[in-house]
């Protein structure tokens, strides 16, 4: 974050980096220009380590200052590779995202001109690099250019310098930096977020540019100097939906925000005759009928979207339909071509791995949709066509929200694609927009019927296990409950095809295991309902404690189930939708039991803008 004003520097940023902590709380710092020089402070751990430090230490009073919250790449979350760096004589101070792939030639060649460097990051070579193009060509911005175009790989570069009062410089390589343009102040972040409390008026950056922030306005350039044209756009939620709203964590929150999110989601793109407009997929209808294959590629929970959403592409358009981890998509040479369509899903839409799958995608001629929460973020602005999931801002690090609406979303995309194509799932497909628009009043009365999972959880706070089952749609809604369970309980936690357990991972079933098994419904598909039921009765043979998700009036589960829990009936495709949420709700309760940070789990960040 970076601050030029008439408000104290520190304070500006302090409250701007509290928003932004979410992408990563290794560790903190601030350094503000103050009396002719420059002052900074940090500290390894949360933010409120730091705030404790600047009540022992206070620095001197400024308006113009940097800030930042780390997720360590290069060297550990320590006091000393905190951000921000600064330069042997303390006169320039940079914070940085990203990776600087060529540090330790950078870094080797400082050494030999006799600069010391103290931190294992490669963010200090350039706040030395940044001292030594200042005191040639005595202007930060054009100093900033010159270090940019030697450095290889991914950054955002924030910097001030003591000799340059009421200047911060940025830089932008990928990784995401927007600017806030309020009355004679100017803010500088990686997300909207961080400075939505003081203005709503913003400016995006593109690839390689770089930006002056002076209190009067601001100046775009390349790398190379050209003037860049500016971006200006509004941002159109307000401070309070970044707020816990009296929650004790964004995670409750968002998962009760669930159905207005659905809503939302859906709002405007189903009109009353069951008609899809999305007229923001700006690919055309034509090249849409050509498509001959989809790819989706994402990570994670939007991974696990992805291949929900895979089953109801294929059935209701008859397109072959793959889904591929971000990461390992274009290192294994796919095979794409101009009636390939990847649809690109992220929350942040500044995943890296996901961004670099896309643009090897267009490289090779495929036409890229994005689903995407993030308004302005890098995969939309460098996709073809986005459609935005509208679920509002996501803060809380565990995905909820935005997993619902990338389904909603995904499911939109697929029946959009079977309109346009003129598929013949005229009833079908009725049927399934007329309950999609119910999902968001079921994934309410689901959570009016928590309390009973709330208890459960907490009885499992000293498992070591817990293992996930699902056929289908409920395989990977199987995977995410195991992923959130990870990374919010540090629980050991898999989930598995149900089918697969005969292949092998039943030989981890003992003694009292619990084990969730998302059933499918016993309408629809009926034989998949009736294999799952032969599934738990071999686990609960061998030991196993089920907890069994099942819809209501599905009577042949009872006499298996050790606990029992109920979701609404809904037809056999948009049952993730309302089958994950007892998942999430499981995985927040047990992390609280277990004395775990809900929020901000251990070891992760938000927006993973590192390959
Ligand atoms: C899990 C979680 C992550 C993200 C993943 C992708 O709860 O939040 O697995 O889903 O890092 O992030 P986005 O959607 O921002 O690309």
């Amino acid at each position: 974050m970076g601050y030029v004003g008439g408000q104290s520097a520190l304070d500006v940023v302090l409250a701007g980096l509290k928003r932004l902590e979410y992408r990563g709380y290794d560790s903190a710092g601030v350094a503000v220009l103050a009396d002719g020089g420059l002052a900074a402070a940090k500290k390894a751990g949360k933010l409120a380590n730091l705030e404790k430090e600047l009540a022992d230490r206070p620095l001197p009073a400024g308006t113009t200052g940097i800030g930042h919250t780390r997720w360590a790449t290069h060297g550990g979350p320590t006091d000393e590779n905190a951000h921000p760096h600064l330069d042997n004589a303390g006169r320039v101070s940079v914070v940085h995202n990203g990776i600087i792939e060529n540090f330790a030639a950078l870094r080797a060649e400082l050494a030999d001109r006799g600069h010391e460097l103290h931190s294992e990051t490669d963010t200090e070579a350039v706040a030395h690099l940044l001292a030594e193009a200042y005191s040639s060509c005595g202007e930060l911005p054009e100093a900033m250019r010159q270090v940019c175009r030697r450095l290889e790989g991914a950054f955002t570069l924030v910097a001030v310098h003591a000799d340059a009062p009421d200047l911060v410089v940025g830089a932008r390589r990928n990784s995401p930096l927007v600017v806030g343009i309020g009355e004679d102040e100017a803010f500088l972040a990686s997300d909207v977020a961080a400075f939505i409390a003081h203005t709503r008026e913003a400016v995006e950056l593109g690839q390689d540019q770089v930006v002056e922030l002076r209190r009067d306005g601001v100046t775009v350039t390349d790398f190379e100097g050209a003037p860049a044209p500016v971006r200006a756009y509004h941002v159109d939620w307000d401070a309070s939906a970044a707020e816990k709203d009296g929650y004790d964590y964004f995670m409750l929150k968002e998962i009760a925000e669930q159905p207005k999110a659905v809503a939302d989601t859906l709002l405007g793109r189903i009109d009353g005759s069951g008609v899809l407009s999305l007229d923001e997929v700006r690919i055309s209808e034509e090249v849409l009928r050509e498509v001959d294959k989809v790819v989706i590629v994402a990570c994670g929970t939007a991974y696990h979207a992805g291949m929900i959403a895979k089953y109801a592409i294929e059935h209701w358009t008859r397109i072959p339909c793959e889904t591929e981890l971000a990461s390992e998509f274009r290192y294994r040479d796919p095979i794409l071509d101009r009636r390939t369509l990847v649809i690109a899903i992220s929350q942040s839409g500044e995943t890296m791995d996901t961004l670099m799958a896309l643009r090897h995608a267009r490289e090779q001629g495929a036409k890229v949709l994005a689903i995407c929460n993030t308004n302005g973020s890098t995969i939309p602005r460098e996709s073809d066509a986005v459609l935005y999931t509208h679920a509002g801002p996501e803060v809380a690090v565990a995905s909820t929200k935005a997993f619902l609406t990338q389904l909603v979303a995904c499911y939109l995309v697929a029946l959009y694609l079977a309109q346009v194509r003129g598929n013949k799932w005229g009833d079908e497909i009725r049927d399934v927009v007329r309950e999609l628009a119910a999902i968001g009043d079921q994934v309410r009365q689901v959570l009016g019927t928590m309390e009973p999972v709330r208890e459960l959880a907490r009885g499992l706070a000293d498992k070591n296990t817990v293992l996930f089952l699902g056929r289908h749609v409920g395989y990977p809604v199987a995977l995410e409950g195991a992923l959130k369970l990870k990374e919010l309980a540090y629980m050991h936690a898999e989930g598995f095809a149900a089918g697969e357990l005969k292949h092998g991972p039943i030989a981890l079933i003992e003694d009292d295991v619990p084990v969730v098994v998302v059933v499918p419904s016993p309408r629809g598909r009926s034989v998949l309902h009736d294999k799952i039921v032969s599934n738990i009765q071999e686990i609960r043979a061998r030991g196993a404690r089920t907890i069994v998700i099942a819809e209501e009036g599905d009577e042949a589960v009872v006499p298996y189930a050790d606990h029992l829990v109920r979701i609404p009936r809904t037809p056999v495709l948009l049952q993730p939708m309302v089958s994950a949420v007892p998942l999430q709700v499981f995985a927040c309760e047990l992390a609280t039991a277990r004395g775990n940070e809900v929020d901000q789990p251990r070891n992760l960040a938000k927006s993973v803008t590192v390959e």
